[in-house]
């Protein structure tokens, strides 16, 4: 497929300029003004609309086994809402259970996200540790692709790294070039705080964020990047929710650290007054981990994305349905964790940010692309609209408008923590690896599309 975007302004993260796009064999051959249109070309008018790199969503949980159940929407259903959103490539998790072999749970996860209609990659989890995980951390960096391996701070008695398993990971993907994450959390807090309320018989979702308070996520994040700093290893934190965490990363980094920080979509504009609605339904739908906060972490959140303290823009889309959400109807710790927002994040993040003020385009593109590229060495072939890049292209029209719904969304799931929001920036065309997989509505997701990206360790040299 051959297609032509004409007359858009392309915006990438170093500028924005006006030009057309030439997509051929899945990838961008020219961008420059007034090119000439293949005879068999595609042509999608881009006039009075911006042309970036699709989004990257550095962060979901397809099809993923948790808590007792898996969640609603599988490697096809959960990118396809993803194209319809502008998101392009999604970076997802190989969570192994403790004892089990990284390379067994690598294997699965490879097999279930065959079906994936936009490209995807991995972040693998370590769960435990002995000189297997040491050895199989080698072959996933050497052999397939994975530069950066994931850790569970919370998850007592499920998934939860203990500081050991933290140091020898950390250590050992210093010596592979990889780069370590965390979810930063005290798993024992969590739970000791869980155990109190139940005991108290507070067990309904509104318990939920009084287990999780804002020192928990900062307690973890600060342990992290002490190890990380004592080991010499940069680190990335995942879903920082709180001003406590973005003040641990943005001290860090003042001292010459590498610390990265991710924010999540939800966290940017849902509060914990969700908690407490009336319909523990609802309620319940909006748990996870962490919890969304009160304004004032949002309000940090925002200037950590501006000050370059927070990097990328992610979603954690990892969908539940009311009735496996209501496995915790009598006891908010069964309560499977999770919400979703893959197909939302682009639009939500250019409303809240761009149409505020907060961001240039150019910076969005920054949050929502380029940076994931760049952290987790894959850029250029993905983040940038340039000549030699993979055709991953968002058309977006500042001006469209779209009232974001359940009733309306791609997503299995049944719920939308943005229900009712009216956002204005919506993508109007999708372009994934050369197809055009979204027009005005219409999306053409074809599964099995996507394609496995390896992530070269960092360090290396092509
Ligand atoms: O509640 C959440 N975030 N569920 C997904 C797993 C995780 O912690 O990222
Ligand atoms: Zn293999
Ligand atoms: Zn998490
Ligand atoms: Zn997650």
């Amino acid at each position: 497929m051959t297609i032509l975007i004409r007359g858009g302004t392309v915006v990438n993260a170093d500028r924005a300029f006006r030009a057309d796009v030439l997509t051929e064999g899945g990838k961008i051959v020219a961008v420059g003004e007034n090119l000439e249109a293949p005879a068999h070309a595609t042509v999608v008018d881009a006039g009075g609309q911006y042309v970036m790199p699709g989004g990257i969503d550095p962060h979901t949980h397809m099809q993923l086994p948790f808590m007792g159940t898996v969640t609603a929407d599988d490697f096809y259903t959960g990118t396809a809402a993803g194209l319809a959103g502008g998101t392009t490539t999604i970076i997802d998790f190989v969570i192994p259970d403790p004892k089990q072999r990284l390379m067994d749970a690598f294997h699965t996860w490879r097999g279930w996200a065959e079906k994936a209609a936009a490209d995807y990659t991995f972040h693998v989890a370590v769960t435990w540790w002995d000189d297997s995980v040491h050895e199989d951390m080698g072959t996933l960096v050497k052999e397939h692709g994975v530069n950066s391996f994931k850790h569970f701070m919370a998850y007592k008695n499920a998934i939860m790294a203990d500081d050991e398993t933290l140091v020898k990971s950390f250590r050992r993907a210093l010596e592979l070039g990889a780069i370590p994450t965390v979810h930063a959390e005290n798993g024992e807090l969590v739970y000791q705080l869980q155990r109190e309320l139940v005991a108290k018989g507070i067990r309904g979702p509104e318990a939920h964020p009084l287990s999780r308070p804002p020192e928990v996520e900062a307690e973890a994040a600060n342990r992290a990047i002490a190890i990380a700093g004592v080991l010499g290893t940069p680190v990335y934190i995942v879903h920082v929710s709180c001003a406590e965490s973005l003040e641990a990363i943005t001290r860090a980094r003042a001292r010459g650290q590498r610390v990265y920080g991710e924010a999540l979509a939800g966290h940017l504009v849902i509060d914990d007054s969700v908690y407490r609605h009336p319909d523990p339904e609802v309620a319940r739908a909006y748990v996870m981990s962490p919890p969304f906060r009160s304004s004032h972490h949002q309000t940090a959140l925002w200037q950590g994305l501006q000050g370059g303290n927070l990097h990328t823009t992610a979603t954690d889309h990892c969908t539940f349905c009311a009735g496996q959400k209501a496995m915790g109807a009598d006891d908010f710790t069964r309560i499977p964790n999770g919400c979703g927002g893959v197909e939302e994040r682009m639009a939500v993040v250019w409303d809240a940010g761009v149409n505020t003020g907060r961001l240039t385009p150019s910076e969005f593109v920054r949050i929502t692309s380029t940076n994931a590229a760049q952290i987790f060495n894959i850029y250029p072939r993905k983040g940038s609209v340039s000549v030699g890049a993979d055709a991953d292209i968002v058309v977006w029209d500042p001006h469209g408008t779209r009232t974001l719904s359940a009733a309306t969304q791609h997503s299995k799931g049944d719920f939308n923590v943005f229900e009712g929001r009216t956002v204005r920036g919506i993508p109007t065309h999708t372009v994934a690896a050369g197809k055009l997989v979204y027009a005005n509505g219409d999306l053409r997701a074809e599964r099995g599309a996507g394609r496995y990206v390896e992530r070269p360790a960092f360090g290396t040299t092509p």
